[in-house]
């Protein structure tokens, strides 16, 4: 399997203002497989939703390089960025959030369909495969995003990200906000979808539990730094770290 995501030495410090600045993620490395399921876990604050948004560009980084599918795509600007984000998308905790609230689901799942020149007739049909495949009745397309429950809205927000058959999926805390039945489905649509198109998914969460059902890998975070990385299984039965050690012992 090849190397599909490469985050070498990936830095951001914040301004504190005054109160001195803040480096939320410190020369963090790790890279993620074609087809591989990454958990990244770590306490509040530790500076995972930092990392996500500088992979996903939506924050610069102060230092290091992020390769995605073997283009650095670190610096890239306008039409180019769009480019990579063919190939690589977001799904967030709040999944009402992820849809213009004056706006179809259908409409937000073919948005990227309609940028760029598909038909409307293709893309009507497309949505409704997307909404099939996320678990979803088609007859979803005509409904606002006020009119889905919490789960619904996430599962559309999944096919949102899915429109343009990108090859990674970054999920930061995409189940959170939802209750345990409901997160364990999501969780199952993402097993699946990961096995019918061989998707790489970097998945975000602070329930290690969870992460543990269905990661093939971990990496865990502290104060910027990712601290241990590996099998999951290996990692959270010989954790190496002390913080990993209090990690595992908190959480099972
Ligand atoms: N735009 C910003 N300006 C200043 N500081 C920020 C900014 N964004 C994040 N931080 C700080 O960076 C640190 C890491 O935040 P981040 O959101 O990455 O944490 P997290 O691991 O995602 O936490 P959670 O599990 O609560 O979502 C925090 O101390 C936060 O206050
Ligand atoms: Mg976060």
């Amino acid at each position: 399997m090849g190397i599909l995501l490469n985050v070498q030495n990936l830095t951001k410090t914040f301004s504190g203002e005054g109160k001195g600045d803040y480096t939320a993620v410190d020369y963090v490395s790790f890279q993620i497989r074609q087809g591989e399921t990454v958990g990244l876990v770590g306490e509040s604050g530790c500076g995972k939703s930092t990392l996500a948004k500088l992979i996903t560009r939506l924050l610069e980084p102060d230092a290091g390089f992020v390769r995605l599918d073997g283009e650095d795509i670190t610096r890239l600007q306008g039409k180019a960025l769009k480019g990579a984000y063919r190939k690589m998308q977001m799904v967030f905790q709040s999944p009402m959030g992820s849809f213009n609230p004056r706006r179809t689901i259908g409409f937000g799942i073919g948005e990227s369909m309609q940028n760029s020149g598909v038909p409307k007739a293709e893309r009507m049909q497309r949505i409704a495969v997307l909404l099939e495949q996320c678990g979803l009745l088609p007859e979803f397309a005509g409904r606002y995003p006020h009119e889905l429950s919490g789960g619904q809205c996430q599962r559309a927000a999944i096919a949102r990200g899915l429109a343009v058959n990108p090859k990674l999926l970054i999920c930061d805390e995409a189940t959170s906000a939802l209750d345990v039945t409901v997160q364990q489905q999501i969780v199952e649509l993402l097993i699946s979808l990961k096995q019918e198109r061989n998707l790489s998914l970097l998945f975000i969460c602070h329930n290690l539990a969870l992460v543990q059902s269905f990661c093939d890998r971990l990496l865990v975070m502290h104060r910027g730094n990712i601290v241990e990385q590996g099998v999951t299984d290996q990692v959270i039965q010989a954790p190496k770290s002390e913080y990993t050690k209090r990690l595992i012992e908190a959480a099972f």
